[in-house]
C-alpha cells in the first residue's frame, strides 16, 4: 500500500507539472497577448515566480513520496517516534524565507515603476470613475484641467456626451470642466504615456487591463494614480476585478489604442461646443 500510494503521489505531481507546462507552452489559456511598456517586466517576474514555486513544488512532493515509500508499514513492527530534526528544520526554513523574501523585493520593482513613479509631464489624462457597474472615462479637454466635481450633483439617468453635471457630477460653475469630455469608452494614443487617475463613485472596484498588465484598486473617497505606455494599436478588454455587487460580472468596458491623429480626433468629436 505504501509503494503504491507513493507511486500514486509521484506520478500526479509529474502530471501535474507536465500539464501546465504544457498548457502554458501550447495554448492560449495564460495571458493574452502584453501590449505595455513594462509587460515584459510583469511577465518575466510571473515565470520566475512560477518556475521557482513549481520546482518547490515538485521537490516537496518527490520528497512527500520518499518519506511515503521509505517509512511504509513493513510487517506488524512498532512506529518509530521522532522528536525531528533541528538542523534540518532551520535550513528548510531559511531557504523558503530567501527564496520568497527575494520573489517579493524582486516583484516590488516591477510594482513601484507603475504604482509610485510620476508620469512624464507630457503623459495624457485619463480619469477612470467606476460605479455599480460602468466604467466612465474623462479627458480634461483643452485647458488640461479637470472641471470640479460634487457627489450631490451626480445625474445617472443623463449620461448622453458631454452632458452636465452627468454621472461624474461635474460642476457646471467651474470652468475648467466645460470641455471636459466624458465617455464609457477608453480611447488613448498608442505609445504615448498615459496617466490614469482612479476614482470609484460607491464601492471599491478594480481596474483590470489584461492586455497592459495593469491592475488597481479604485476606492471611495481616493484619488489613485498609475500610468502605463500602451505600445501596439487594437481593442482590449477592461474588467474589473473587484467584487463589487451583483453584477461585478457585467462591469466591462474597454480600451482602444489608436494613433495620434485618430485620437485627437475622437477626442474633438467628443469635446463640448
Ligand atoms: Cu466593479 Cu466589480
Amino acid at each position: 500500500m505504501g509503494r503504491f500510494l507513493a507511486i500514486l503521489i509521484w506520478l500526479v505531481t509529474g502530471g501535474t507539472v507536465a500539464f501546465f507546462a504544457w498548457s502554458k507552452a501550447k495554448t492560449g489559456w495564460w495571458f493574452p497577448e502584453a501590449i505595455s511598456t513594462h509587460a515584459g517586466a510583469m511577465d518575466r517576474q510571473f515565470n520566475l515566480t512560477w518556475v521557482v514555486v513549481g520546482v518547490a513544488f515538485f521537490l516537496a512532493q518527490v520528497a512527500l513520496g520518499f518519506a511515503v515509500w521509505r517509512f511504509r508499514a513493513k510487517g506488524d513492527e512498532r512506529a518509530n517516534y521522532s522528536e525531528g530534526n533541528t538542523r534540518t528544520e532551520m535550513i528548510l526554513v531559511a531557504v523558503t524565507a530567501i527564496v520568497f523574501i527575494a520573489l517579493a523585493i524582486t516583484g516590488q520593482r516591477v510594482w513601484a515603476s507603475l504604482h509610485l513613479n510620476q508620469a512624464p509631464p507630457d503623459a495624457i489624462q485619463v480619469e477612470v470613475t467606476g460605479q455599480q457597474f460602468l466604467w466612465n472615462f474623462r479627458y480634461p479637454g483643452l485647458d488640461g484641467r479637470f472641471g470640479m466635481t460634487n457627489p450631490m450633483l451626480y445625474n445617472d439617468a443623463d449620461n448622453s456626451i458631454g452632458s452636465r453635471p452627468g454621472p461624474l457630477g461635474i460642476d457646471p460653475r467651474d470652468p475648467s470642466g466645460k470641455d471636459d469630455v466624458v465617455s464609457g469608452l477608453m480611447v488613448v494614443p498608442v505609445n504615448r504615456p498615459i496617466n490614469v487617475t482612479l476614482r470609484a463613485k460607491d464601492v471599491t472596484h478594480d481596474f483590470f487591463v489584461p492586455a497592459l498588465r495593469l491592475k488597481q484598486d479604485a476606492v471611495p473617497g481616493l484619488k489613485i494614480n498609475i500610468h502605463f505606455t500602451a505600445t501596439k494599436e487594437g481593442r482590449y478588454e477592461i474588467a474589473c476585478a473587484e467584487l463589487c455587487g451583483q453584477l461585478h460580472h457585467q462591469m466591462r468596458a474597454y480600451l482602444e489604442v489608436r494613433s495620434q491623429a485618430e485620437f485627437e480626433k475622437w477626442l474633438g468629436e467628443r469635446a463640448p461646443k
